[in-house]
């Protein structure tokens, strides 16, 4: 059984006060991408994983984990768990989604394995895991990984699993520029609470951009680009001053929308047309700005069985 699942880009990140259970409110309006994930599980003797760079594509997977730390795996045991069965599977993971890249890659592979072992262990006349089901067991592996089975363009509030489609008009051509090694997610967050307690600013309550749902539902690229926020982003830049010569080279190149892409490191570059998108990625990686440099369209389905 295998599952393809795609990459997201956060088009506003809006960061809340913290709770507590250590997460923080957000308005997470997500966006998948044409950049995918492909996990494959076959039935064997054990749980096993393994991960391997998707052919074509040139991420590297040495920092992701085999073991049971892998959302994967523990997605595996959950669906087995609930279904009543040993979680005896082969997991087979194909990376095209930057590792620790800021484009949800745990997530989806999270959200794959939960897709591919139910259609692996549930009955296929009278299955006990529907999608409703899925996406609450994602929420319990993660924030990110219900929109990973969902795809599209949608809303997140609460910790960002809380999800509401959102009308989107259109296709969007994108750039991304990878760079060299990950950040850690927690470690971002620490740095947008630490940066804005230094700066005596309180954390407001999130709101959805009405700019930004207009762009969507109007299909308009240019005011898309102009409404693109990523509270995340100065801490990720804190951490990694390189990014900035990234974003800016990304802009003078001509690029209508230039961000982080939730907590970093990549980069993400919206352009006005597929031309525009083509002539962006071959400046951006002639330039030396990024460690190397994807161009897709959005919004992208949901994880899909292939
Ligand atoms: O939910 P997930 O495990 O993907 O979150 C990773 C980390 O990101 C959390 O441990 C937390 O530090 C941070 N996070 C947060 N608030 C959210 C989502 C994630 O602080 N709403």
């Amino acid at each position: 059984m295998t599952v393809r699942v795609p990459a997201k880009v956060n088009l506003q990140l809006s960061v809340g006060p913290i709770r507590d259970d250590g997460y923080h409110d957000l308005v997470n309006v997500f966006h998948a991408v044409g950049l995918f994930d492909e996990v494959t599980a076959v039935p064997a003797g054990e749980l096993t994983v393994a991960v391997e760079t998707a052919p074509g594509s040139r991420v590297a997977v040495d920092g992701v984990p085999v073991d049971d730390d892998n959302l994967a795996a523990r997605a595996a045991r959950l669906v087995a768990a609930r279904l009543g069965v040993e979680p005896n599977v082969a997991l087979r993971i194909r990376k095209a989604i930057p590792v620790a890249g800021g484009m949800a890659g745990g997530s989806a592979d999270a959200a794959a394995a939960l897709l591919a072992c139910a259609r692996l262990w549930d009955s296929p006349d009278e299955p006990l895991l529907g999608r409703d089901d899925l996406m609450d067991l994602g929420a319990d592996l993660g924030s990110d990984v219900p929109f990973a089975l969902l795809g599209g363009t949608a809303v997140g509030v609460g910790r960002g699993e809380q999800l509401t489609p959102a009308l989107a008009r259109g296709t969007f051509h994108w750039v991304f520029a990878t760079a060299d090694g990950g950040l850690s997610t927690p470690a971002v967050y620490a740095e947008c609470d630490r940066l804005r307690e230094a700066q005596g600013e309180r954390a407001p309550w999130p709101a959805v951009s009405e700019a930004l749902m207009t762009a969507l539902a109007t299909g308009d690229a240019k005011a898309l680009g102009a409404a693109l926020t990523n509270d995340l982003q100065p801490a990720a830049l804190l951490l990694r001053p390189s990014l900035r010569r990234t974003l800016t080279s990304g802009r003078d190149f001509g690029a209508i929308g230039a961000l982080v892409s939730g907590s970093g490191p990549t980069c993400a570059f919206l352009t006005e047309n597929a031309e525009h998108a083509g002539e962006l990625a071959a400046v951006l990686s002639s330039a030396g700005v990024a460690e190397s440099v994807v161009r897709t369209t959005g919004p992208a389905p949901g994880a899909t069985v292939i």
